[in-house]
Order: structure tokens, then sequence, then C-alpha cells
């Protein structure tokens, strides 16, 4: 699974020319999911052009509120994503953790919702550099992970996201990435109890000279990028060399 993030980036030309860019250019493995995720208000437009050009990109969304709260203004509920065809979410991103105070129960409850109307969710953990520094960083993803535990494994991908490594140029380096999911992986089935292997993609300042690096360890599953993914060019050959 190779995932564009866009985060608060682009212009509806932008996200016209991009999906025509990638989708002819890539080349689509079905075992190797590429998944758009565009700033909320493109999702509509995105999904009508991916149908129209019959693009091999799926659509994600990159955020989800719990449809309990009707009164949420500006909110984006599981039914409305999949209105507009959004088969993927990102759950728990560390920009969402800390702007919108997001604890384990909002976002237990928005996989609940997720989950309900089959949009998958990408539930990214990761810890910021004093974590990292105390070497707590295991505790600290248990913690963001006890909340899977009545989830089902195959309906679940974990992104894990070491915060002082986005948008920092700095990505984790491959050990460190080898043993945190390998951490992640044997936590999630041996405490949460979860039958298949979870899959753990890397985030945290992929670009094209690192990501064949990142991804030639067992214990990456994919990637989720940031910055990278904006140049149509630069994603659609991450993708192609995954
Ligand atoms: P960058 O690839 O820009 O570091 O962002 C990573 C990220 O937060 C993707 O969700």
């Amino acid at each position: 699974m190779i995932v564009a993030n866009w985060k608060m980036n682009g212009s509806k030309e932008e996200v016209d020319s991009w999906l025509r860019f990638v989708s002819s250019n890539l080349s689509p493995n079905i075992d190797n999911l590429c998944i758009f995720c565009p700033p909320s208000c493109y999702l509509d437009y995105s999904s009508s052009l991916i149908k129209e050009i019959s693009s091999p990109v799926q659509l994600g969304s990159q955020n989800i509120n719990f449809s309990g709260n009707s009164a949420l203004t500006g909110g984006i509920s599981s039914q409305m994503l999949k209105d507009l065809s959004a088969e993927h979410v990102l759950i728990g991103h560390s920009e969402q953790r800390q702007y919108f105070n997001e604890d384990n129960d909002s976002l237990k409850s928005k996989i609940t919702d997720a989950l309900t109307k089959d949009i998958s969710p990408i539930f990214c953990i990761g810890e910021p550099q004093e974590i990292k520094t105390d070497n707590r960083t295991k505790d600290y993803l248990c913690r963001q992970l006890e909340i899977l535990e009545s989830f089902d494994s195959n309906l679940i991908t974990i992104a894990y996201e070491p915060i002082w490594a986005i948008g920092s140029g700095e990505n984790a380096d491959n050990s460190y990435i080898e043993e945190v999911h390998s951490h992640i992986k044997e936590f999630c089935c041996r405490e949460l109890n979860f039958k298949e292997k979870v899959s753990v993609v890397y985030g945290g300042s992929v670009k094209l000279e690192n990501c064949e690096e990142i991804l030639s360890s067992s214990e990456v599953d994919g990637l989720l990028i940031g910055g990278a993914s904006l140049d149509p060019d630069t994603f659609s050959k991450i993708y192609n060399l995954s």
C-alpha cells in the first residue's frame, strides 16, 4: 500500500492533473494499493474523475468524524465518505491528535464508525522526539495500539509515523523502522490477539531517494507519504519502485 496524504495542499486544478498523470504512469499491482487522500473538499471531484478515467487509484479521506455527534459543524461522517466512494480513511494522524486533542476513546469511535460503512481505517501512531530520546517509544506505541483490541486485523492497517520524522527531511533509519514495526506486529499478535499479522506502513520524510531502502525490509508493508506525494512524477516513481 502506497498512500499519498496531501494534507492541506493543492487546488482543484492540481488534483485533476495529479490524478491524470499518476493514473497513466502507474504500473498497477493489485497486491499493492495506490491510495490518494486529497483535502476533503476535493473528495467529490476526485471520486468522479477516478471513475471517469478508470483510474487504478483508490480514494482515501484524511479524516472522519464520529457520526454519533450530529451537531458537529464542519464534520464528515462515515456515510458522507461512503457517498463519496472513499474506501480508506486516515485515523489518528499526529497532526489531528495534536490540533484536535484526539484521545483514544474518540479514535476508537472513529474506527468503529468507518468499519460500519466498510471504509478501511489506516490507523496512525508515532512517538514525539522526547519519548524517543527517553527510550520509551515501544511503551508509548503500545498505549496507542491498545484501542485496536476488539477489531479484526484484516480490516485495519497501521501507519507508523514517528512525529520527529514528519516533514523534517530526516526519515527514521532502517534498523529503527524495522525494530519498531516488528514490535508493533508482535504486540498486536500477543496482546491484542490479532489472528493475522497486521500490515504496518511507514511514514515520515519518505522521498524518492530513500523509498527503496525503507521498503527493502520485510517488516515494512507500504508507505504513507506527505510532501513527496504532491509531485505526481515523484509519487508515481515511488509507487513503481515499491
Ligand atoms: P512527510 O512525508 O511530508 O514527512 O509527511 C508524512 C506524513 O505525515 C504523512 O501522513
